[in-house]
């Protein structure tokens, strides 16, 4: 027998450049569990509807669990020479089971043997990869989704903690109008609550059994296609062969999922370093998050923050390089195909290392609810509503908008707040207001206005807590009723 299992049709043998070059155990090595439970599933399936005979499909299932074991235990081996993962696992159980190095191939007859060389029938590694690929994935959706729940929960609690802690909130990095520290928090509970969604929504279209495609064009065999979507946990089979071995828009999709994710990642991560410095001084990053300067020792670094920021560039980078392999490919499947791996390995390796640093991140920075305050004091965050109190009182919003403009001008030029005036200085500019006026701008008048749906005020974002903390619930309910997968 030739050294390549597909080594029939070849003379001579492939270059060992071209080889290791083409090679894909590197990267796909990982995907060892996923390739076993297909095989031993597809072999079940094959003893049973007597496509191969019973007692090899027996001794090809004892001896994948086996080589798991092994595999495991790192007892077993693969080669560059075998290509990729799936026929190295193929080539060790053949030569396993020649070899007798298993329990039922001990019988010493021939088709015993042989088993190990049976059980490529009806499959393809086109039609296995995908099943493999598939497998891994939702797993890792489910893991994922699992770290953002952990995040969620930790903002949550954060949340709950600051509803009166007032700070500036800002557009264009301007002071603008007073918000709680809470419902800054509650911006991101709402993005990374949608991640979530996105991520499962993606998952269940990731939940599709590709095997009986085969190569491209399904099978000649009576396989039972359900059986096997059964016994691996699948709740659909793939309705198109064509697709169903070339489409790898799930994993697109999964890439779309995680870079939106990194986006808000990396927004919260700028916001953090930015609130570390000494001109915001909103919050300190504990020492166990931060480190130091080899030359400047007065240094802290906000690193993890930094990096978190960094690495959203590289999961972008793995969506755009398979966004590019993918366009214009032709049907069916093309070796262009296996380099959808190293990028959603990547993608979902950034993205496992990033939350749960991340969230102990949050979890033990310090926060300096002075600094907001006095913030949200200096930069007129109640100019809106001086403005809207005139309003209340009889003045167009243009002419109150105009009235207000003036003031602040004229507070800039003596380094006063609006309320640092007195009543008649304030009248000057509009004979409209009155003693009520100072009640009606303090920070906490400002915030406790804005009651709406969705508001800052300390009701609203407490109201915004518990319906995402019931959110949160229903996120665990359902990664609760993920099935594990199968062996
Ligand atoms: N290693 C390949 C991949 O990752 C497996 C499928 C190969 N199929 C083929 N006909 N060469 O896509």
């Amino acid at each position: 027998m030739s050294e390549k299992l597909w080594g029939g049709r070849f003379s001579s043998a492939t270059d060992a450049r071209a080889n290791d070059f083409q090679s894909s155990i590197r990267f796909d090595a990982r995907l060892y569990r996923q390739d076993i439970a297909g095989s031993v599933a597809h072999a079940s399936m094959l003893g049973r509807q007597g496509i191969i005979p019973a007692n090899d499909a027996a001794a090809i299932v004892t001896a994948l669990k086996a080589l798991l074991a092994d595999i495991e235990d790192g007892k077993a081996e693969f080669s560059v020479d075998a290509e990729d993962i799936h026929m190295n696992i193929e080539k060790l159980l053949t030569e396993r089971i020649a070899a007798g190095t298993t329990a039922s191939a001990a019988a010493a007859d021939t088709s015993a043997a042989d088993a190990g060389k049976r059980l490529h029938t009806a499959r393809s590694r086109n039609d296995q990869v995908a099943l493999d690929l598939r497998m891994y994935l939702k797993d890792e959706i489910a893991e994922i989704t699992g770290q953002l729940a952990e995040l969620v929960s930790t903002l949550l609690r954060l949340a709950a903690g600051h509803t009166a802690t007032i700070m500036p909130g800002y557009t264009h990095l301007q002071r603008a109008q007073p918000i709680t520290l809470a419902h800054h928090l509650m911006a991101y509970v709402e993005m990374y609550l949608r991640d979530a969604d996105r991520l499962l929504d993606c998952r269940g279209r990731t939940d599709v059994m590709p095997l009986g495609a085969g190569a491209l064009a399904g099978v000649t065999y009576p396989v039972d296609r359900q059986f096997v979507a059964d016994a691996l946990g699948f709740p659909a089979v793939s309705q198109n062969s064509l697709d169903a071995v070339s489409d790898r828009d799930f994993v697109l999709e999964l890439l779309s999922c995680l870079s939106i994710l990194m986006v808000h990642l990396s927004r919260s991560a700028e916001e953090l370093v930015l609130w570390s410095t000494l001109e915001f001084g909103f919050i300190e990053m504990d020492d166990a998050y931060s480190t130091g300067s080899s030359i400047m020792p007065q240094k802290k670094n906000p690193d993890v923050a930094e990096l978190i920021r960094g690495k959203s560039g590289r999961v972008f980078g793995d969506l755009f390089a398979l966004l590019t392999v993918m366009k214009g490919l032709p049907l069916a499947y093309n070796k262009d195909l296996q380099e959808d791996k190293e990028a959603v390995f990547d993608a979902v390796d950034t993205v496992r290392l990033c939350l749960p640093v991340y969230t102990q991140m949050l979890a033990t920075m310090k926060i300096h609810k002075e600094a907001m305050y006095l913030a949200a004091q200096k930069g007129f965050a109640n100019a809106t509503d001086f403005a809207d109190y005139l309003v209340k009182k009889g003045l167009p919003f243009r002419d109150a908008h105009e009235v207000t403009g003036r003031l602040v001008l004229h507070c800039i030029g003596e380094g006063l707040a609006i309320e640092d005036l007195s009543l008649a200085a304030l009248r000057e500019f509009s004979g409209v207001v009155g003693e009520d006026v100072y009640d009606a701008i303090s920070l906490e008048a400002c915030l406790a206005a804005r009651n709406g749906v969705g508001g800052p005020a300390k009701e609203a974002v407490e109201a915004a807590i518990s319906g995402a903390a019931g959110r949160l619930e229903a996120l665990r309910v359902s990664l609760s009723q993920i099935k594990p997968q199968k062996e």
